[in-house]
């Protein structure tokens, strides 16, 4: 069975279908990518997984049970977290602190989230931060805050929104390896990102959306070269400089 099934999921915003009759699944321990132009409606996908907003019709079932209609704590609870695509740390709080509450929000004690959030932040290489308040930090560590956070809960899925926008290239291959790492730990993740040959590297298998409605689903080589995502969103250029580096790889 798959870890998420979502079956022909719609949203609106008055006249914009965000999400449009859109079904998939991800399996136990992959990494997923969802991609497609701006204002495709990734973001509401994410929003309606984690129960941020509910669907206008259309179902989401994790481990097989229906959790449509769940409030975002309690989907949190059964191991569904998101990071958001606007950084949202608590800004006066410490990194290790912001890191803390997930951990609190569990039930363990002051000491245990001490100690495990500073765990978490060896582990994303945030240590050295752990006593700065959020609001210092730059954007790039900003969203590895988000990233920290969201392991603070103890995550099976993580849904990671643009986590890599705006970064530099090597914050970006940083941040590839630290989702690889979190990946290896078991834990499933579902990646939006705009920064094309990072997430055609890290996913396994890619979905496109265009105007809220998948138009392809395959995997990077397969995602790479097909006709109509290059026409909606990748273009040319990116196409054949992918199939380029794929064959220098082989
Ligand atoms: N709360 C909202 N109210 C009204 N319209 C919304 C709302 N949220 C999203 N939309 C609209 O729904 C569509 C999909 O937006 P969404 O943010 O999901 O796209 P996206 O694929 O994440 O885009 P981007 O790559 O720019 O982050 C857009 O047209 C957006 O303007
Ligand atoms: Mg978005």
């Amino acid at each position: 069975m798959a870890l998420l099934e979502v079956n022909r999921l719609h949203k609106s915003f008055g006249g914009i279908r965000a999400v449009n009759d859109l079904t998939f699944s991800i399996e136990q321990g992959e990494i997923l990518g969802l991609i497609g132009p701006n204002g495709a409606g990734k973001t509401t996908v994410f929003e309606v997984i984690s129960g941020f907003t509910s669907p206008d019709s259309g179902g989401v079932k994790l481990n097989g049970h229906d959790i449509v209609g769940l409030k975002p704590y309690s989907l949190c609870e059964r191991g569904i977290c998101r990071t958001f695509q606007l950084a949202k740390p608590f800004l006066n709080l410490t990194v290790l602190e912001n890191v803390m509450i997930g951990i609190l929000a569990k039930g363990e004690p002051v000491k245990t989230a001490k100690e495990k959030g500073n765990e978490i932040l060896k582990f994303l290489n945030l240590l050295d931060f752990k006593d700065i308040q959020a609001k210092f930090l730059t954007i790039g560590y900003k969203r590895r805050l988000e990233l920290a956070k969201a392991l603070s809960t103890q995550p099976k899925l993580v849904l990671a929104d643009e986590v890599m926008s705006g970064l530099n290239e090597k914050e970006v291959m940083d941040t590839m390896d630290i989702l690889k790492k979190i990946n290896g730990r078991g834990i499933t993740l579902f990646v939006v990102e705009h920064i094309l040959h990072a997430i055609m590297a890290l996913a396994e298998r890619v979905i496109v959306i265009n105007h809220g409605a998948k138009i392809a689903e395959g995997t990077p080589a397969e995602i790479s070269r097909n006709e109509r995502v290059i026409t909606a969103y990748l273009g040319r250029g990116f196409s054949d400089r992918f199939q380029d580096l794929s064959k220098e790889k082989r």
